[in-house]
Protein backbone atom coordinates (compact mmCIF):
# COMPACT_ATOMS: atom_id res chain seq x y z
CA UNK A 1 0.00 0.00 0.00
CA UNK A 2 1.57 3.36 -1.09
CA UNK A 3 1.72 6.12 2.00
CA UNK A 4 -0.22 8.80 -1.08
CA UNK A 5 -3.27 6.49 -0.04
CA UNK A 6 -3.58 7.20 3.35
CA UNK A 7 -4.73 10.60 4.69
CA UNK A 8 -4.45 12.20 8.21
CA UNK A 9 -7.60 12.40 9.94
CA UNK A 10 -7.82 15.56 12.30
CA UNK A 11 -8.86 14.71 15.93
CA UNK A 12 -12.10 16.00 16.89
CA UNK A 13 -10.82 16.37 21.03
CA UNK A 14 -7.86 18.49 20.29
CA UNK A 15 -4.46 18.86 22.54
CA UNK A 16 -5.19 21.84 24.10
CA UNK A 17 -8.43 20.85 25.35
CA UNK A 18 -6.92 17.80 26.88
CA UNK A 19 -4.79 19.96 28.67
CA UNK A 20 -6.93 22.33 29.80
CA UNK A 21 -9.01 19.67 30.99
CA UNK A 22 -5.92 18.58 32.82
CA UNK A 23 -4.87 21.77 34.19
CA UNK A 24 -1.18 21.29 33.01
CA UNK A 25 0.79 21.08 30.15
CA UNK A 26 1.78 18.00 28.23
CA UNK A 27 5.29 17.54 27.34
CA UNK A 28 8.13 14.60 26.77
CA UNK A 29 10.80 14.35 29.25
CA UNK A 30 13.62 12.39 27.85
CA UNK A 31 15.83 11.33 29.87
CA UNK A 32 19.01 10.29 28.38
CA UNK A 33 22.43 8.61 30.16
CA UNK A 34 24.56 5.60 29.94
CA UNK A 35 23.21 2.25 31.46
CA UNK A 36 23.09 2.50 35.07
CA UNK A 37 23.19 6.21 35.28
CA UNK A 38 19.75 6.32 37.22
CA UNK A 39 17.70 7.06 34.14
CA UNK A 40 14.64 4.63 34.91
CA UNK A 41 15.00 5.52 38.65
CA UNK A 42 14.70 8.78 38.40
CA UNK A 43 12.06 8.59 35.69
CA UNK A 44 9.97 6.48 37.96
CA UNK A 45 10.50 8.92 41.10
CA UNK A 46 9.37 11.75 39.37
CA UNK A 47 6.67 9.87 38.21
CA UNK A 48 5.58 8.83 41.36
CA UNK A 49 5.70 12.58 42.56
CA UNK A 50 3.72 13.46 39.54
CA UNK A 51 0.64 10.84 40.03
CA UNK A 52 0.54 11.54 43.63
CA UNK A 53 -0.16 15.35 42.94
CA UNK A 54 -2.77 14.39 40.08
CA UNK A 55 -0.71 15.33 36.93
CA UNK A 56 -0.98 12.48 34.29
CA UNK A 57 1.72 11.35 33.54
CA UNK A 58 3.48 7.53 32.03
CA UNK A 59 7.10 6.65 31.80
CA UNK A 60 8.28 4.74 28.93
CA UNK A 61 11.58 2.27 29.79
CA UNK A 62 14.17 1.13 27.57
CA UNK A 63 13.97 -2.59 29.19
CA UNK A 64 10.46 -3.25 29.57
CA UNK A 65 9.80 -1.07 25.81
CA UNK A 66 12.33 -3.77 24.37
CA UNK A 67 10.12 -6.42 25.90
CA UNK A 68 7.36 -5.42 23.60
CA UNK A 69 6.99 -2.81 20.99
CA UNK A 70 10.62 -3.22 20.46
CA UNK A 71 11.04 -6.92 21.21
CA UNK A 72 12.98 -8.13 18.23
CA UNK A 73 15.42 -4.74 17.93
CA UNK A 74 19.07 -5.21 19.20
CA UNK A 75 21.92 -2.63 20.08
CA UNK A 76 23.74 -2.58 16.25
CA UNK A 77 23.43 1.53 15.72
CA UNK A 78 20.69 0.70 12.93
CA UNK A 79 18.31 -0.97 16.01
CA UNK A 80 18.94 1.71 18.48
CA UNK A 81 18.25 4.23 15.82
CA UNK A 82 14.96 2.49 15.02
CA UNK A 83 14.40 2.08 19.12
CA UNK A 84 14.45 5.74 19.42
CA UNK A 85 12.43 6.14 16.47
CA UNK A 86 9.23 4.76 17.60
CA UNK A 87 9.57 5.75 21.51
CA UNK A 88 9.46 8.95 20.03
CA UNK A 89 6.27 8.57 17.94
CA UNK A 90 4.67 7.03 20.65
CA UNK A 91 6.06 9.92 22.97
CA UNK A 92 4.72 12.44 20.59
CA UNK A 93 1.05 10.03 21.18
CA UNK A 94 1.03 10.82 24.33
CA UNK A 95 1.96 14.45 24.32
CA UNK A 96 -1.56 14.70 22.02
CA UNK A 97 -2.91 12.97 24.51
CA UNK A 98 -2.44 15.22 27.25
CA UNK A 99 0.30 13.85 28.97
CA UNK A 100 3.63 13.84 30.56
CA UNK A 101 5.55 11.19 29.22
CA UNK A 102 8.95 10.34 30.61
CA UNK A 103 11.18 8.21 28.45
CA UNK A 104 14.17 6.29 29.98
CA UNK A 105 16.55 5.21 26.85
CA UNK A 106 20.19 5.66 26.90
CA UNK A 107 19.72 7.11 23.42
CA UNK A 108 23.56 7.50 22.63
CA UNK A 109 23.28 9.36 19.51
CA UNK A 110 22.42 13.22 19.36
CA UNK A 111 20.90 13.16 15.86
CA UNK A 112 18.45 10.23 16.77
CA UNK A 113 17.03 12.75 19.91
CA UNK A 114 17.17 15.88 17.96
CA UNK A 115 14.94 14.20 15.57
CA UNK A 116 12.52 13.19 18.52
CA UNK A 117 12.55 17.15 19.23
CA UNK A 118 11.87 17.85 15.65
CA UNK A 119 8.46 15.76 16.10
CA UNK A 120 6.71 18.11 18.81
CA UNK A 121 6.47 21.57 19.33
CA UNK A 122 8.75 23.99 20.72
CA UNK A 123 9.40 23.34 24.32
CA UNK A 124 7.79 20.34 24.22
CA UNK A 125 10.82 17.84 24.17
CA UNK A 126 12.99 18.65 27.05
CA UNK A 127 16.28 16.57 27.40
CA UNK A 128 16.94 15.04 30.65
CA UNK A 129 20.37 14.35 30.82
CA UNK A 130 21.33 12.13 33.55
CA UNK A 131 24.71 12.28 33.84
CA UNK A 132 27.04 10.59 36.00
CA UNK A 133 30.54 9.24 35.28
CA UNK A 134 31.13 5.40 33.39
CA UNK A 135 33.24 4.58 36.49
CA UNK A 136 30.16 5.67 38.91
CA UNK A 137 27.85 3.22 36.27
CA UNK A 138 30.20 0.51 35.90
CA UNK A 139 30.81 0.62 39.83
CA UNK A 140 27.12 -0.01 40.36
CA UNK A 141 26.97 -2.06 37.77
CA UNK A 142 22.83 -2.74 38.65
CA UNK A 143 22.17 -5.59 36.11
CA UNK A 144 26.01 -7.38 36.21
CA UNK A 145 26.15 -5.82 32.40
CA UNK A 146 29.17 -4.21 32.23
CA UNK A 147 31.44 -6.76 33.92
CA UNK A 148 29.90 -9.01 30.59
CA UNK A 149 30.92 -6.59 28.28
CA UNK A 150 34.65 -6.23 29.83
CA UNK A 151 34.48 -9.92 28.52
CA UNK A 152 33.29 -9.24 25.72
CA UNK A 153 30.52 -11.36 26.12
CA UNK A 154 27.97 -8.42 25.41
CA UNK A 155 29.07 -6.70 22.09
CA UNK A 156 28.76 -2.99 21.48
CA UNK A 157 28.06 -1.82 25.09
CA UNK A 158 27.24 1.76 25.43
CA UNK A 159 30.35 3.33 26.73
CA UNK A 160 32.72 0.57 26.56
CA UNK A 161 32.56 -0.56 23.03
CA UNK A 162 29.81 1.47 21.54
CA UNK A 163 29.79 5.35 21.83
CA UNK A 164 27.69 7.53 23.80
CA UNK A 165 27.61 11.36 22.74
CA UNK A 166 26.55 13.66 25.51
CA UNK A 167 23.91 16.21 24.91
CA UNK A 168 25.62 19.74 23.86
CA UNK A 169 22.65 21.55 25.08
CA UNK A 170 20.64 19.64 27.86
CA UNK A 171 17.30 20.96 29.44
CA UNK A 172 18.22 19.65 32.37
CA UNK A 173 21.12 18.04 33.75
CA UNK A 174 20.92 15.92 36.19
CA UNK A 175 24.25 15.02 37.96
CA UNK A 176 23.17 11.62 39.47
CA UNK A 177 26.49 10.57 41.17
CA UNK A 178 26.22 13.58 43.54
CA UNK A 179 22.43 14.74 44.68
CA UNK A 180 20.13 12.54 45.99
CA UNK A 181 16.89 11.38 44.06
CA UNK A 182 14.80 13.64 45.79
CA UNK A 183 17.16 16.43 45.13
CA UNK A 184 17.09 15.36 41.21
CA UNK A 185 12.88 15.46 41.19
CA UNK A 186 12.66 18.65 43.16
CA UNK A 187 15.36 19.98 40.10
CA UNK A 188 12.81 18.75 37.39
CA UNK A 189 9.70 20.00 39.15
CA UNK A 190 10.92 23.36 39.94
CA UNK A 191 11.87 23.50 35.89
CA UNK A 192 8.19 21.95 34.51
CA UNK A 193 6.70 25.23 37.16
CA UNK A 194 9.18 27.74 35.73
CA UNK A 195 7.94 26.69 31.86
CA UNK A 196 4.43 26.41 32.91
CA UNK A 197 3.47 23.68 32.28
CA UNK A 198 3.11 22.77 35.96
CA UNK A 199 1.17 25.12 37.93
CA UNK A 200 2.51 27.03 40.76
CA UNK A 201 1.97 24.53 44.04
CA UNK A 202 -0.05 27.40 46.45
S1 LIG B 1 19.26 2.43 23.38
O1 LIG B 1 20.71 2.57 23.15
O2 LIG B 1 18.60 1.81 22.24
O3 LIG B 1 18.63 3.70 23.77
P1 LIG B 1 17.87 1.18 25.56
O4 LIG B 1 17.76 2.27 26.56
O5 LIG B 1 16.66 0.85 24.73
O6 LIG B 1 19.15 1.44 24.62
O7 LIG B 1 18.27 -0.18 26.30
C1 LIG B 1 19.38 -0.16 27.18
C2 LIG B 1 19.30 -1.27 28.20
O8 LIG B 1 19.47 -2.52 27.54
C3 LIG B 1 20.43 -1.13 29.17
O9 LIG B 1 20.03 -0.47 30.34
C4 LIG B 1 20.84 -2.55 29.44
O10 LIG B 1 20.08 -3.05 30.52
C5 LIG B 1 20.41 -3.32 28.23
N1 LIG B 1 21.48 -3.66 27.27
C6 LIG B 1 21.69 -4.91 26.76
N2 LIG B 1 22.69 -4.90 25.85
C7 LIG B 1 23.14 -3.62 25.77
C8 LIG B 1 24.17 -2.99 25.01
N3 LIG B 1 24.91 -3.64 24.13
N4 LIG B 1 24.37 -1.65 25.19
C9 LIG B 1 23.61 -0.97 26.06
N5 LIG B 1 22.63 -1.51 26.81
C10 LIG B 1 22.38 -2.82 26.67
Amino acid sequence: MSDSNIVWHETTVKKEERQARNNHKSCILWFTGLSGAGKSTLANALEHTLFARGYNSYVLDGDNVRHGLNKGLGFSDEDRKENIRRIGEVAKLFVDAGTIVCTAFISPFKEDRDRVRELVEEGEFIEVYVRCSLEACESRDPKGLYKKARTGEIPSFTGISSPYEEPENPEITVDSDQISIEESVNQIIAYLVEKNILAKEV
